[in-house]
């Protein structure tokens, strides 16, 4: 295992601060060490395994995608590409999709697309976006450039310019800074990278009319809070709303690259032949995962109804944690998008988890953030919880 991080720092560029742990194998909410030594994974590659590691009928279909085509470029039709778009227009608001390779490129072709048809409309001078502070939306130029939060910025100046940022769940701020310049409004369901942050619930109903009254898209990154994170296949289900445009990823492949754009017809065609391309965007195998993915999502309804189960489970057993422990300032969650802010560092607490066999992660310095696999069982967070509150409690002496 140490030869192998010796390695890593040898060979790869210093951009991951890494736990010390080797993972060889997963399954379902369990990951396994070389050794064999079992963790229980409350990250879920950042939100990525929805259904837990390995699901039997992802990896069987990628399998047998993989043995009859994997790649052929997007010169030529493919059967699996035309079924997830499908699928996915079937299921959202949308009418069309176009497929790249992760969030960040979702987060660019959002970006392409808003520019595209309000240039086609309004012409070249209403091009800009008003994202929110605390957001995250990736690490390409334009992604980071949405991004406001200084941190992601500092280093990598000029940035793409075009972008207004405004405090999050804050309309008036928003109303305010929509000028006659602004195209459009980028906006999480709920803030992942953020802090986890939930909106108040008039918050995305108030985008949506102002998008409506003013003539802007709005646009929703759902590449953390969609494929079911929050209880529903989108979050933005959850408020009565539907977007202009929306961007997957993360848990929509299972943990095979991909990222999806989706719009209304009326702004999926600014898009035409050449505007926008990716060479291995949708390609054969990635969308055999996809497809795979959202048909247990859709079909075996345990899934999504777990997720909302657990999730108010896990909050609520975070609360009492809270009532034990002074240095838990909130807890926060939407489904199993869940945040225990602390008033402490958060990092040592995950190196302590780590070594009680637990994975977990921290954002914002302070908040840790539980996004396991949507198929956690109450048994599990009981683990969480008692080894959490050892941890504390050590800590405090
Ligand atoms: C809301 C949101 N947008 C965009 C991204 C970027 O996605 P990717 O890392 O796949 O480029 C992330 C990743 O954490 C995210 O949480």
């Amino acid at each position: 295992m140490d030869h192998l991080i010796d390695e890593e720092h040898r060979y790869l560029m210093n951009t991951y601060i890494r736990q010390p742990l080797v993972i060889h194998k997963g399954r379902g909410t369990r990951v396994y060490d070389p050794d064999g030594k079992e963790y229980l994974d409350f990250v879920g590659g950042v939100a990525v395994n929805n259904l837990g590691h390995c699901h039997p009928s992802v990896t069987v279909a990628f399998q047998k995608q993989a043995q009859r085509l994997v790649h052929v470029s997007n010169l030529y039709y493919t059967e699996p590409q035309v079924r997830l778009a499908r699928l996915l227009v079937e299921h959202s608001f949308a009418d069309k999709v176009f497929f790249c390779n992760s969030g960040t490129e979702a987060i660019e072709a959002a970006i392409k697309l808003a520019r595209k048809y309000s240039h086609d409309r309004h012409g070249p001078d209403r091009h800009e976006i008003i994202t929110m502070e605390r957001s995250f939306h990736g690490r390409t130029l334009g992604a980071v450039s949405a991004t406001a939060q200084a941190k992601f910025h500092k280093g990598f100046e000029p940035l793409l310019p075009g972008f207004r940022h405004v405090p999050f769940n804050d309309l008036s701020a928003v109303s305010e800074a929509v000028s006659k310049r602004t195209a459009a409004i980028l906006v999480e369901p709920a803030q992942g990278e953020g802090g986890v942050q939930i909106p108040d619930e008039d918050y995305l109903p108030g985008l949506r009319k102002l998008c409506d009254e003013k003539g802007l898209l709005l646009i929703l990154d759902e590449i953390q809070t969609g494929i079911g994170r929050t209880g529903r296949l989108f979050g933005y289900e959850h408020y009565g709303i539907e977007p202009d445009v929306m961007t997957l990823a993360k848990g929509l492949g299972s943990g095979l690259p991909i990222g999806a754009l989706l719009a209304k017809n009326a702004v999926a065609q600014a898009f035409g032949p050449g505007s926008h391309a990716a060479t291995f965007g949708g390609n054969p195998l990635v969308c055999s995962a996809a497809i795979a993915t959202l048909e247990v999502m859709l079909e075996e309804d345990f899934v999504l109804d777990n997720c909302r189960r657990m999730g108010a489970y896990l909050v609520e057993r975070l609360k009492w944690l809270q009532q034990r422990h002074p240095c838990i300032v909130s807890v926060r969650g939407l489904g199993l998008l869940v945040g225990m802010e602390l008033s402490i560092d958060g990092k040592p607490i995950v190196q302590d988890c780590l070594e009680a066999g637990l994975l977990i992660n921290c954002t914002m310095d302070r908040v840790l953030r539980f996004v396991p696999p949507l198929i956690i069982l109450k048994e599990e967070i009981d683990l969480l919880i008692d080894r959490l509150d050892l941890i504390l409690k050590k800590r405090a002496a």
